[in-house]
């Protein structure tokens, strides 16, 4: 069985009150649209067509790498007008498949149950009973329970007005049975639209069974129409992502305040995360890993037993076993960092590489360096990389001491085991296992007097 999957996606999201097209709008860093997209990507035999229109350049630029075909629908004329766009391209045989680019959060496992419910004889259609339907498109029913066709609100009469079973949109239906049905669409309603829904009773009319299942939960066939559904949605979404951690052996100390935008690949067991914490990107994490409250991850590989302090900034970095990071640190990119490695607080580190055992625990920058194992960084140590034209590089070899208030004026070299006085400036190579510094003699002056104030 061949699917086409038509994504809806041209309408405009007044509500949002927005310059970006509502389907941009980000849940946990994706695009709405991207979310309905990569559900539909795991059908398989399926072929993808987004029928845009509002916004239309910003949004083809923004998700061109997505692996589908793009159909603009110029003048957004109703759902059924939508899908007319794409008619020419429907295969007889195809089961094609209907979601919306807002509906972000629906379940492959209900979008393959409707799917199941398509044949010859058979439309498959998505409901939702609702306490509160307004806005719904109803589910009218028969007397012996059959579906007899979808009246939308602003058509609706009192009585289908009380119905509580709402369209979601979501159906799934035989390709030549569908363009037969969109060939006979008319747009004679109380919107003047071209209603996909009207394909219902035309079905009926055919003989044809309508078929329908509900998700599992409302959540997966919310569509975000204002920015107060959209941070519903983003919170449903957080929290299934943290039961999902949970079960993997991960202690959250408040789900609601856990924010994973992107993912875990590797991820190990007992990591204990405090409140406020945000994971984006790609990353991996260890066993026995402690992140503190106020933490921000990105693109980062962390390793087991890692322990990070409250209030760190860490992105695109490798941490190595055992190290300790923070309180407020922030390590930026391509910093690496080996096994049990300290990293203290208000120190800053870029594209730099730290062996084992090393610590820089107070204060700091260290920037383009490479750092060797057992080094000892002091408090307000600066490697001076920038010129204000290029950067240069500064290594620190092992078990180099470096004392408090140090700038390292790179291009240099500190050799092996060597320690720098406290109050240096370093502008050239120091040797190994010698001292260091570069620092005025200090003097005391005994007979100095303190000035006395002059009187008037
Ligand atoms: C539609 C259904 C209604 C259902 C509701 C669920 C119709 C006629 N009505 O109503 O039964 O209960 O969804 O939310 O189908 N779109 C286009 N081009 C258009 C019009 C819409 O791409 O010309 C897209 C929108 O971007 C959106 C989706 O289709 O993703 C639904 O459009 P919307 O206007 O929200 O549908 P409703 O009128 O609310
Ligand atoms: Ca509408």
């Amino acid at each position: 069985m061949k699917i086409t999957t038509i994504i809806l996606a041209a309408g405009k999201g007044t509500r949002m009150r927005s310059e970006l097209p509502k389907i941009l709008h980000n849940i946990a860093n994706r695009p709405l649209l991207q979310h309905v997209y990569d559900t539909s990507c795991q059908l398989e035999n399926n072929t993808i067509k987004i029928v845009y229109g509002h916004g239309a350049d910003l949004v083809r630029d923004t998700l061109k790498d997505l692996a589908a075909s793009w159909i603009e629908q110029k003048q957004q004329l109703g759902t059924g007008h939508a899908v007319q766009q794409v008619s020419d391209q429907i295969a007889d045989t195809d089961t094609v498949l209907i979601l919306y680019g807002d509906v972000p959060l629906l379940k492959l496992t209900t979008v393959k149950q409707l799917i199941s419910n398509v044949n010859d004889q058979s439309l498959a259609l998505l409901t939702v009973n609702l306490d509160n339907p307004t806005g719904y498109g109803r589910i009218v029913r028969d007397a012996s329970g059959q579906v007899t066709k979808i009246v939308e609100e602003k058509d609706a009469s009192v009585t289908e007005k009380l119905l509580n079973e709402g369209n979601t949109g979501i159906m799934a239906v035989q390709g030549k049975a569908l363009k037969k049905w969109l060939n006979q669409l008319n747009n004679n309603n109380a919107q003047g639209e071209y209603y996909l829904t009207d394909v219902i009773e035309m079905a009926v009319a055919d003989g044809i069974t309508v078929v329908t299942n509900q998700p599992e939960s409302v959540d997966e066939v919310l569509g975000v129409n204002n920015r107060i559904q959209l941070s519903h949605l983003e919170r449903v979404y957080q929290q299934e992502q943290a039961n999902r951690l949970m079960e993997l052996g991960v202690t959250l100390a408040d789900p609601a305040r856990f924010d994973l935008r992107g993912s875990i690949e590797n991820l190990g067991i007992d990591i204990v995360v405090d409140v406020n914490v945000i994971i984006e990107g790609k990353n991996s994490i260890g066993n026995n890993v402690k992140i503190g409250a106020n933490t921000h991850i990105k693109d980062s590989i962390i390793g087991d037993s890692v322990e990070i302090l409250a209030n760190c900034v860490i992105d695109n970095v490798v941490i190595g076993q055992g190290s300790k990071i923070g309180p407020f640190a922030r390590l930026r990119p391509e910093t690496v960092l080996a096994e049990n490695v300290h990293i203290g607080n208000f120190v800053e580190i870029k594209k730099s590489s730290v062996a084992a055992s090393s610590k820089i625990n107070h204060l700091s920058y260290i920037g383009d360096t490479t750092v060797g194992s057992r080094v000892n960084i002091g408090a307000g140590t600066i490697t001076c990389n920038y010129d204000g034209v290029n950067k240069f590089r500064t290594v620190i070899e092992d078990g180099a001491f470096i004392g408090s208030d140090t700038q390292l004026v790179a291009p240099v070299t500190i050799g092996k085991n060597a320690t720098i006085g406290a109050g240096s400036t370093i502008t050239k190579d120091s040797p190994e296992n010698q001292l260091t510094l570069s620092r005025v003699k200090q003097v005391s002056l005994a007979n100095w007097q303190r000035p006395i104030k002059k009187e008037k």
